[in-house]
C-alpha cells in the first residue's frame, strides 16, 4: 500500500508540475481528485484493510489528498501569474518612444491667395458670385463684344466641346450672367477657374482668375483706380504703387493693364520684373456700352467698371514661385512649405 501511494504521489507531482494551462490542471484535478479519480479510488479501497490498519492507511491517503490539492493550487497560481505577465509583456508600451506626429492639412497656396483676395474685396463691399466653367460661346465671347471673327479671340486659344459650347477662357462671362439676372447697383467678384490652350512656366491650361464688376449710376474711371489701388496696397503692402497702362479689351472702353511696383526689388529693377520695376497683375476698364446693351442695361443711365486678375500669378508673386506647374503637381514637399 505504501508503495502504491508513493508511486501515485510521484506520478501526480510530476504531472501537475508539468501542466501548462488551466485546462490541463483541471484535467489532472479530475484525474486524481475527482469522484472516479485515483486518490478517491484508493480511499474507497480502505475497507479491504484489516480494521486495525485502517486509521494509518486512512491518514496516508488523507495526507496524499492534501498534498495533491496543494500542488494543484500552487501550480494553478503559477500558471495564472505567468499568463498575466505574458499579457503585460504583450501590452507593454514604451512611453519613451517619440510620438507619431499628426499631419495637419493646410490650404493650398492658391486657395490661400484666393481667400485673401476675397477678404479684401469683401471689405470693399463686394459680394461673391460664381458661374459655370462650361460656357456658351455667346456668354464667353459674343455678349462681351467679341464676335466670331474678332482678332482678340485668337489669343484665347479656346477648348471647344461643340461649335457653341466651350471651357470658359476667362471669368468675364459671369459678368454677363450676373447682369442678366439682376439690376444695378452691382458690386461683385467672381473667383474661379478658366482654361486656355497654353502651357509653359508661367501658363497652365487651367488657371484661376478673379473677376470684379461694379455697375451703378455715376461710376467713374477714378473709382476703378481708387478701388484697385486700395486692393494693391492691402494685398502687396502699404507702399505698393499702382500704374495704369492703356490697353485693349473688347468688353471695356477705355481699358488698361494695371501694374504694381515690383514686390521683389520695390521698383529698383530686378530679374522678375525684367528690370522695369513693375509687375503686371490685372486687366481692367470701364464697361463697354455695347455690353450693357447685350444684357439690357441702359448705357445712358449706368456706367461701371470691370477688372480681372490671375490668382495663380499673384500667388506666384507673393510666395516667390517661379514655375506655375509647381502649383498643380500636388507634390507634398512643395505644398507643405506654405
Ligand atoms: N477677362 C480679361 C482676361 O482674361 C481680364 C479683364 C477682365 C479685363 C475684366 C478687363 C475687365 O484677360
Amino acid at each position: 500500500m505504501d508503495q502504491q501511494i508513493e508511486s501515485l504521489r510521484t506520478e501526480a507531482t510530476a504531472a501537475i508540475n508539468a501542466a501548462k494551462s488551466p485546462q490541463e490542471i483541471e484535467a489532472l484535478r479530475v484525474q486524481y481528485l475527482g469522484k472516479k479519480g485515483s486518490v478517491s479510488e484508493l480511499r474507497r479501497s480502505i475497507g479491504a484493510f484489516p480494521k486495525e490498519d485502517r486509521p494509518a492507511v486512512g491518514k496516508l491517503i488523507t495526507d496524499l489528498l492534501t498534498e495533491v490539492t496543494e500542488l494543484i493550487d500552487t501550480r494553478t497560481a503559477t500558471i495564472q501569474a505567468s499568463a498575466q505577465s505574458a499579457a503585460f509583456e504583450a501590452e507593454r508600451i514604451d512611453v519613451t518612444l517619440p510620438g507619431r506626429r499628426v499631419q495637419m492639412g493646410k490650404a493650398h497656396p492658391i486657395t490661400q491667395t484666393a481667400d485673401r483676395i476675397r477678404e479684401i474685396f469683401r471689405g470693399l463691399g463686394f459680394e461673391e458670385v460664381v458661374g459655370p466653367e462650361v460656357e456658351t460661346e455667346w456668354h464667353n465671347f459674343d455678349a462681351l463684344n467679341t464676335p466670331a471673327h474678332h482678332p482678340a479671340r485668337d489669343s484665347h486659344d479656346t477648348f471647344y466641346f461643340t461649335d457653341t459650347t466651350l471651357l470658359r477662357t476667362h471669368t468675364s462671362p459671369v459678368q454677363v450672367r450676373t447682369m442678366l439676372e439682376r439690376e444695378p447697383p452691382l458690386r461683385v467678384i467672381v473667383p474661379g477657374r478658366a482654361y486656355r490652350r497654353d502651357a509653359d512656366v508661367t501658363h497652365s491650361p487651367m488657371f484661376h482668375q478673379c473677376e470684379g464688376l461694379l455697375v451703378d449710376e455715376n461710376v467713374r474711371f477714378s473709382d476703378l483706380k481708387g478701388i484697385l489701388a486700395a486692393f494693391a496696397r492691402e494685398m502687396f503692402g502699404a507702399d505698393t504703387k499702382v500704374r495704369f497702362r492703356p490697353h485693349y479689351f473688347p468688353f471695356t472702353e477705355p481699358s488698361a493693364e494695371v501694374d504694381i511696383s515690383c514686390v521683389f526689388c520695390e521698383g529698383e529693377g530686378c530679374r522678375v520684373c525684367k528690370q522695369s520695376g513693375w509687375l503686371e497683375v490685372l486687366g481692367a476698364g470701364a464697361v463697354d456700352p455695347q455690353v450693357f446693351k447685350e444684357v439690357g442695361y441702359d448705357p445712358e443711365r449706368y456706367t461701371g467698371f470691370a477688372f480681372g486678375m490671375g490668382i495663380d500669378r499673384i500667388a506666384m508673386l507673393n510666395y516667390r514661385i517661379n514655375d506655375i506647374r509647381l502649383l498643380f503637381e500636388n507634390d507634398m514637399r512643395f505644398l507643405t512649405q506654405f
